[in-house]
């Protein structure tokens, strides 16, 4: 049986003081039954890192270099992260796709090179408001996820966390529907089911504008198995309430 798992998103938010009193508070509070990752941005790996030492919250970071050293100024390796603990790699964000030009195949790289690792990357996948609205979201999901396919073993493909994130429902309080979210799952579960032996096992967490109020309706669809959280995962009730939402939905299941 998939546990369920919330990942926190920090983007390019917070400070040593922030991060220090966000922690405090999640980690004096956190529900059981439930995975919970918290991925900080990279220079604030190790001090994250030092606060969830023995926590049970694993460490998680926001992206990747897909090649393993060298004249990459900027960039930071699978290696790095994985000296400092880290143990999620969100790649293929949709702000990754749209503000640094990401296609499809160096998000597939990014994840293959995070799971040569032996590190467990968090590919985020998603059709935008015009591909919805033009009809073509099945297709823009095969597109992204055939790429994956393409570039990763059957082995290593198995051992991914998915991440449904519609692009009009990041960051703008619209959060997908559970009969849209629901229907998308469903359809991804058909596409692994083509590609794997143990399809059942792989998590596929919805992201976009979850909030308290929303968390425990999508948690409880048969085919969602947590969240990814950007703007609340900043606020420590929040969180805390999205998670014991999964917690709640968990046992329901
Ligand atoms: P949001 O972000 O929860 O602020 O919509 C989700 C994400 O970008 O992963």
């Amino acid at each position: 049986m998939r546990r369920k798992l919330v990942v926190g998103n920090w983007k390019m938010n917070g400070d040593r003081a922030r991060n220090s009193t966000l922690l405090d508070q999640l980690l004096s509070a956190m529900p059981a039954g439930v995975d919970c990752a918290v991925c900080a941005p990279f220079p604030y790996l190790p001090q994250v890192g030092e606060l969830l030492a023995g926590s049970g919250v694993a460490l998680g970071a926001q992206d990747v270099s897909e090649f393993p050293d060298g004249a990459h100024t900027g960039d930071v390796s699978v290696a790095m992260l994985a000296d400092w603990g880290v143990h999620f790699v969100i790649v293929g964000h949709s702000e990754r796709r749209a503000f640094h030009g990401e296609s499809d195949g160096v998000i597939a790289r990014k994840a293959a090179a995070v799971l040569a690792k032996e590190l467990v990357p968090i590919v985020c996948f998603g059709e935008t408001l015009v591909e919805r609205e033009s009809g073509v979201t099945e297709q823009v999901l095969v597109r992204q996820l055939d790429a994956l396919a393409a570039n990763l073993s059957p082995d290593a493909l198995q051992r991914i966390v998915l991440a449904y994130e519609p692009v009009w429902a990041i960051g703008t309080g619209r959060a997908a529907t559970v009969e849209q979210v629901q229907a998308v799952l469903v359809f991804v579960r058909r596409w692994l089911a083509r590609h794997l032996s143990a399809p059942e096992r792989i998590r596929i967490l919805y992201g976009g504008s979850v909030k308290p109020e929303t968390a425990g309706g999508l948690f409880g669809l048969p085919d969602a198995d947590g969240g990814l959280i950007g703007g609340a995962s900043l606020v420590a009730e929040s969180f805390l309430e999205i998670c014991r939402a999964a917690a709640r939905a968990a046992q329901g299941n």
